[in-house]
């Protein structure tokens, strides 16, 4: 969603406010904005639009601050013009929010009729104007925690108050915002990224906490407004940098990533020299009666594949969720089961919701996240890091890959906990799968193949996707990568369903990439493929030498290594996500950030 970095600095904040900003603006970019306080009061720049709008009005209007605070956008209320670009400022309040104030509505209808003047179309400044009227006769936590009080949703806030100008305030209720010590100097960021060109000493406020920062100092409150402590922690460098080196893009750098970034993973999860899949966390995979894995995007497809590979290896039965649908339909659970939410923030609403929804019908819970410090992280009984380092690209690579690989080591695991292969077939599996980088970067060599095909991919309207078996939600994953980042409409299909009615769709401009290494299902994929040749549809295969020969004539056809079906998800990944990044390079589309999109979704 939104991002937010607050400085109470002891140098001109300007450069270092727009530098984080940089950092953040995969968590939203529909416009920006910084604030600061000047010798005669509070300086505020907006722009709409991204970053460089802003930089452009800094250029000719900087500011002189040495304490501010800088906001990304996500619109959730209102459009994202410069009247509702934070900060927002009411009174004696300026602030910035990531999230959303559900009860903004009745709150604005109340400091309306007590007289209050409204600027903007936005929730945000419902809090700025509450925080204003509290600020009467209280000093600035209290009259925060009062407005807090008030309020209800999800958010995260960083907070300016006239005639404070060595103090900030942050406080998150939902999205996480951590608390960064320097020397002489103190931050506030939504994440360890936002303030990581200034420090690595972090520490991350807890659901409900409230905090006031000056020069030297941080005091946290939880949401009893009780003095609290907050561990501070060194976050590792990994956790703190943003290169993209020789790649034009994130995403592009991230795709190339995944061999390195899968090896890190499958060695945290399997021993290399026993051989035997080694899965922390103490859970008794024999005793386990069932998973439910939950998680959006991505992250679900993620979970889908896990399905596959743990069910068929462990005869342990997994359900798979959009935590979106999950808590309202009001799901059959069982307290003996474990629950799963798949998350690369770790700070997804939807998933996080699901997951503790299923942690207060008391089953045990684990994340398989990427941001360890994140709130599921903190949240679940056991954390499976997927160790792929920061995601930057708002289309989603190699968390996918690495969360499969956590899942895919998992399946061994429980398999052999529960009697279903032996030891010697588990050292097979775990050679199988230390394979799997090498013949992903194998794999990754057919990008000139691939740019070749772009042009006429370009083009479609409408492109479908299909797969069988653990190749249907490759294919679910490859639609939702076009879509994303090249804005064409895409449909990822279980190949045998194509018959019951997608079928239909095909015509002569509707390309259908069919996504079908050797394995025992795919001559039946292939089949399903020669239906869609037999009426006139251009077909992208997407395979190995073996099933490059059962091509028609002039069939396009992306040739990968072969390799054990248990792998082919992670080694057929980064054909599939290429694809779709030369596409919408090859539209002039923004890769990086794609437009309505957000990285990290906080909010219902
Ligand atoms: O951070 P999460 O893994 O929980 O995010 C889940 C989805 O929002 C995410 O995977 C999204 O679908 C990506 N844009 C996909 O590329």
């Amino acid at each position: 969603m939104c991002g937010i970095i607050g400085i109470v600095g002891t140098s001109s904040v300007q450069e270092r406010l727009v530098e984080s900003l940089k950092r953040l603006e995969y968590r939203g970019y529909d416009s920006a904005g910084v604030a600061g306080f000047a010798v005669d009061g509070v300086e505020r720049r907006r722009a709409a639009g991204k970053l460089k709008n802003l930089e452009d009005v800094l250029a000719v209007e900087p500011l002189t601050a040495t304490v501010g605070i800088g906001h990304t956008r996500w619109a959730t209320h209102g459009p994202p013009t410069k009247g509702n670009a934070h900060p927002h400022r009411a009174g004696r309040v300026t602030l910035v929010h990531n999230g959303i104030i559900e009860n903004f509505a009745e709150l604005k209808a109340t400091l309306k009729a007590e007289g209050r003047v409204f600027e903007t179309d936005t929730d945000t400044e419902v809090v700025a104007q509450l925080l204003d009227r509290e600020l009467s006769g209280k000093p600035p936590a209290e009259a925060l925690k009062s407005t807090l009080d008030q309020v209800r949703g999800a958010f995260a806030l960083a907070v300016m108050i006239d005639g404070e100008p060595d103090m900030l305030m942050g406080a998150r209720r939902g999205p996480p915002l951590v608390v960064g010590y320097g020397k002489g100097e103190m931050f506030l960021g939504s994440d360890a990224l936002a303030v990581g060109p200034f420090t690595n000493r972090i520490a991350y406020l807890e659901d409900g906490d409230f905090v006031v920062i000056d020069h030297n100092s941080a005091k946290v409150f939880d949401a009893e407004g009780h003095p609290a402590q907050r561990a501070v922690q060194t976050v590792p460098q990994s956790a703190t940098l943003m290169e993209k080196g020789n790649y034009r893009h994130f995403m592009e750098k991230e795709i190339h990533d995944q061999p390195e970034g899968c090896q890190r993973t499958i060695a945290a999860y399997v021993d290399t020299l026993t051989g035997h899949a080694a899965f922390p966390g103490g859970i008794d995979f024999a005793t386990l009666e069932r998973i439910q894995i939950v998680g959006c995007g991505t992250a679900y497809y993620a979970g889908m594949l896990g399905k596959y590979l743990i069910e068929r290896l462990a005869d342990l039965p997994v359900d798979v969720e959009v935590a979106s649908e999950f808590r309202y339909r009001e799901p059959s659970l069982h307290a003996g089961s474990l629950v799963i939410a798949m998350s690369q923030s770790g700070e997804t609403a939807d998933t996080l919701a699901a997951l503790r929804y299923c942690q207060a019908k008391g089953m045990k819970s684990a994340a398989v996240v990427n941001a360890v410090g994140s709130t599921m992280a903190r949240e679940v009984d056991v954390v499976w890091p997927i160790h792929c380092g920061v995601e930057i690209g708002v289309a989603s690579t190699k968390a996918f890959t690495a969360q499969v690989s956590v899942l895919a080591a998992l399946a061994v695991a429980a398999a052999r906990a529960r009697g279903r292969i032996d030891s010697a077939e588990e050292q097979r599996l775990v050679r199988v799968m230390l394979e799997a980088p090498r013949l992903m970067a194998e794999a990754a060599l057919a990008e000139d193949a691939i740019r070749k095909l772009v042009p006429e991919l370009a083009r479609a309207r409408d492109v479908l996707y299909l797969g069988r078996g653990a190749m249907f939600p490759l294919a679910l994953e490859g639609a939702l990568k076009l879509k994303e980042i090249s804005y064409i409409h895409a449909e990822g299909y279980a190949a045998g369903e194509l018959k019951h009615g997608p079928i239909a769709l095909i015509d002569e401009a509707t390309p259908t990439i069919v996504i079908a290494p050797s394995d025992p299902l795919m001559e039946k994929t292939l089949a399903n493929m020669s239906e869609v040749a037999a009426r006139g549809g251009p077909i992208i295969l997407v395979t190995d030498a073996e099933g490059a020969k059962h091509a028609a004539p002039g069939m396009k056809v992306i040739i990968g290594p072969a390799c054990d079906p248990f792998i082919a998800p992670l080694v057929y990944a980064p054909p599939i996500q290429l694809l779709a990044y030369h596409v919408a390079v090859h539209k002039g589309a923004d890769v990086d950030q794609p437009r309505n999109l957000a990285k990290s979704v906080t909010v219902e």
